[in-house]
């Protein structure tokens, strides 16, 4: 329906707009939502920049501002904006910090909402349901701000949060995008492959997630992209990273402290499985699987030699391993 679905986006637009104002016109926007932003360190070009909202802490605020404008409750329903319960009508996001979700083209297709206490019971954030505008799976993050930057320095940094984005911006790097929390898809992954072949993977400073993402990053190799990672220290992720320190500081960091994923993964590897042979055996059945992944035959041949190296094993052990694998493949 091409219809309705300009109608979702209709209804985004308007509350994108609703939001903004709410934080910056309203009292309690100002004294709460306003402050929120400000004591995370991000300045008024910012907020502006990523249209950064508030949601007032009410029933149904938003939803009655929508309907006295005219937009029909079917769509407030659809996009998620409004919860419908049997007469009763509720706005999802309350009392929140709101992040405008766009598309590569700049339409709004859902928001993010933050608490601002932190308070461990509530979910720390809320999103945008599924609807015909929003498939969670096919957007990544700040793509919209960032397609120019990460074509011109043909590369793009990964990060998790709306904040990293935001705050990687602020001190001056624009080519970054967030994966928001979840697993990686083909489908992001081909977003950022129209722009550049080469992605860095830049992980929270603590070492369970890190962990996780890892096996998402095999998507990333099948799509023939070159991929690097870095980690922060540890409690820091790259917003709080950011925020202390300089440009030069941010981009020497990088610069420094960003490896080749196979190399990574193989040291990571390597360092899991001292002393234990049976898990050294999995080890290496893992990260051959990841550079069977690779389709330039070429590369995949140096990251075998580079693996037996680091891992301390023979190229031949590698080799046959990955015959095995492509056979079981096909
Ligand atoms: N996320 C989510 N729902 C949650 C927690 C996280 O959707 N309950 C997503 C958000 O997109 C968030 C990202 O996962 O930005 C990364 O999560 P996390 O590292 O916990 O949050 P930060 O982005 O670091 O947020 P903050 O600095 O405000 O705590
Ligand atoms: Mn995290
Ligand atoms: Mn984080
Ligand atoms: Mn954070
Ligand atoms: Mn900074």
């Amino acid at each position: 329906h091409a219809n309705e679905r300009e109608s979702l986006y209709l209804v985004n637009e308007f509350a994108n707009t609703y939001f903004q104002k709410v934080l910056h016109k309203t009292d309690q926007g100002k004294s709460i939502g306003l402050s929120y932003f400000k004591e995370r360190g991000f300045t008024e070009d910012t907020i502006k920049k990523f249209d950064l909202g508030y949601s007032l802490d009410a029933w149904q605020a938003f939803t009655d501002d929508a309907l006295k404008h005219g937009y029909n409750i079917d769509y407030l329903e659809k996009t998620g904006l409004t919860i419908v319960k049997d007469d009763k009508r509720f706005d999802r996001f309350k009392g929140r910090v709101m992040f405008p979700i766009k598309s590569m083209s700049g339409r709004v297709l859902g928001f993010g909402g933050r608490i601002l206490t932190n308070d461990k019971k509530a979910a720390k954030y809320v999103n945008s349901p599924e609807s015909e505008v929003y498939h969670k799976s096919n957007v990544l993050y700040g793509i919209f701000h960032a397609k120019q930057s990460i074509a011109k320095e043909d590369n793009c940094f990964l990060v998790e949060g709306y904040t990293d984005v935001i705050q990687f911006h602020q001190t001056g790097i624009k080519n970054v995008v967030a994966s928001s929390g979840t697993a990686l898809t083909a489908e992001q992954i081909r977003l950022v492959n129209r722009l550049t072949k080469n992605i860095t993977v830049l992980f929270d400073g603590d070492a369970a997630g890190m962990r996780a993402s890892i096996r998402g990053i095999d998507l990333i190799l099948e799509q023939g992209m070159n991929v690097r990672v870095c980690t922060f220290p540890e409690g820091d992720d790259p917003d709080s990273f950011a925020r202390k320190n300089t440009l030069e500081e941010l981009s020497l960091y990088l610069e420094e402290n960003a490896k080749d994923f196979i190399q990574f993964k193989a040291s990571l590897l390597v360092e899991d499985s001292k002393n234990d042979p049976i898990k050294k055996a999995e080890t290496v059945r893992d990260i051959v699987n990841s550079i069977s992944k690779i389709p330039d035959r070429i590369k995949k041949e140096i990251y075998i030699q580079e693996c037996a190296r680091i891992m301390d094993i023979s190229e031949e052990v590698l080799f046959s391993t990955l015959a095995q694998i492509n056979k079981k493949d096909v």
